[in-house]
């Protein structure tokens, strides 16, 4: 991601701030035990006879083979080869591979050059192949499987089927970057674009309506004739240049369909592209004299069974990290105090979704704790805050701060405990101006 005067770099990617949780050890590249490995100009590796022979023994790989590949930090990663294609007007090995590095999320899968695999490391399993082992190879690589399928994160609610078949279905990002705006977007996940679309690797956004075109001229040609500025549907907050539309997802379908197709490519884990008249679409716009330009957005169900007060929610990658995912949040929890009700997003949450809540969770419950003097129950805390009582107790549960007591759940708040969490859980985000928002709950017309 980058924009479009400044083309994509290292530094203010979608990919370092995927980086940035590093800190989390599920996500840290594993530098320990996968040494540096030589790396020669393409075409310049020392062949010995050996060598080639080998290389011939085992190109092209197979899809499912374990290897080591340089990633672009220059260091050397482990992947699984999810997918192989031939180079054009390329020799008998000469594939290009989709690969999936097994320690970080799948957003950050790739196409690859054989020159960025390190045909050494693919020698154990190779060698594993001899007959008398062909038994337990099969094993180690079902049981390898197996506990990718079962560990993805972002996805521990899909039973293992369900999980094999999504993955199976988009396994493959279709489209690789989208023009929306002024940046251009590297995109993070399989979405399933109209078939006509399927030969694109860049798709053109209008900004303003999102209808998508496959080439630069005919999004030119659609600019001069759209007439939108802003998202369609009611602008029920306008504080400083940030607005927020509410678009009925019935009322708008293109459009809603077309958001949905956009935000897939950010999402791993959703399924709603075509059932939009169920949905409430809050897009959340940075505005200047040209128009309202959309940052982020979440939909909401107009009826929920369980209580969601959020389905999907998304901050595109050149805004992220700027608080804006943490006043969507906000605004969808000062929607269900209007409503007066509580509220709770639909899960599965994805690794980013669920730092975002718990960063939000914990500030918004410690920031009441540090104030309330005596004893406050989760029931008040869920009243003040309308969150949902479960997503209370596992907040404060997970900071330790809640002790079993004669059969009840007891908030242990040292105040010195608290700021420690406090500090821990990083910046409030930008502030959601509740005079600011002029909303009336949905109600189903005539
Ligand atoms: N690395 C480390 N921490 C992160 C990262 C990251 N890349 N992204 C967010 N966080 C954490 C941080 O604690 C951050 O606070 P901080 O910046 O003060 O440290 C906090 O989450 C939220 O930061 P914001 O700037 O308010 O959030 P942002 O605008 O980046 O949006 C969101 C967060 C919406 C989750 C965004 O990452 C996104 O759109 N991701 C792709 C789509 C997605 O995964 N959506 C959630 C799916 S779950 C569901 O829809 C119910
Ligand atoms: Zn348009």
């Amino acid at each position: 991601m980058g924009s479009i005067e400044a083309p994509a770099s290292a530094e203010n990617g979608s990919i370092p701030a995927t980086c940035a949780i590093n800190g989390d050890q599920r996500y840290a590249p594993a530098s320990d035990g996968v040494p540096p490995r030589p790396s020669y100009p393409a075409g310049m590796t020392p062949e010995t006879d050996a060598l080639r022979k080998r290389r011939s023994s085992i190109l092209p790989l197979e899809v499912g083979t374990r290897v080591l590949c340089r990633w672009r930090d220059g260091k050397y990663h482990p992947v699984k080869v999810i997918e192989r294609r031939k180079m054009h007007a390329g020799g008998p090995n000469d594939y290009e591979y989709y690969v999936h590095y097994t320690e970080f999320n799948r957003r950050l899968d790739e196409w690859v050059k054989l020159e960025q695999l390190d045909l050494d490391s693919v020698e154990a399993v190779v060698d594993e192949k001899v007959e008398d082992k062909v038994t337990s190879l099969k094993m180690t690589r079902h049981q390898k499987r197996k506990i990718d399928e079962t560990h993805v994160e972002g996805h521990e609610e899909l039973d293992a089927a369900s999980l094999r078949e999504h993955e199976e279905f988009t396994k493959v990002k279709n489209i690789a970057t989208i023009e929306l705006g002024r940046y251009e977007i590297e995109t993070w996940y399989f979405s399933p674009f109209p078939p006509e679309y399927n030969d694109s690797l860049k798709l053109y956004f209008c900004e303003f309506c999102l209808n998508f075109m496959k080439r630069k001229e005919q999004l030119q040609r659609h600019m001069r004739k759209c007439d939108l500025k802003h998202p369609p549907g009611d602008e029920i907050y306008r504080s400083g240049t940030l607005s927020m539309f509410e678009v009925d997802g019935k009322k708008n379908k293109v459009y809603g369909q077309n958001l949905c197709y956009l935000a897939k490519l950010f999402l791993d884990h959703k399924t709603l592209y075509y059932d939009v008249d169920l949905f409430l679409f809050y897009v959340l716009c940075e505005c200047d004299d040209r128009g309202c330009h959309m940052v982020g957005y979440f939909s909401k169900e107009k009826h929920s069974e369980e209580s969601y007060n959020l389905a999907c929610i998304l901050t595109l990658p050149p805004y992220q990290r700027k608080g804006y995912g943490k006043f969507l949040i906000a605004f969808s929890y000062e929607l269900s105090k209007k409503e007066g009700k509580v509220g709770t997003p639909e899960r599965p949450l994805s690794d980013l979704g669920l730092l975002s809540y718990r960063g939000y969770w914990t500030r918004v419950l410690l920031d009441i704790l540090k104030k309330h003097k005596g004893n406050i129950s989760i029931k008040e805390l869920s009243d003040m805050t309308a969150i949902k009582a479960e997503d209370i107790l596992a907040t404060l549960q997970s900071l330790e701060l809640i002790q079993y007591r004669k059969g009840q759940h007891v908030i242990c708040a040292d105040p010195k405990v608290l700021d420690r969490h406090l500090k821990a859980a990083g910046r409030g985000g930008l502030e959601v101006d509740v005079s600011k928002l002029i909303w009336t709950p949905y109600k189903e017309q005539g």
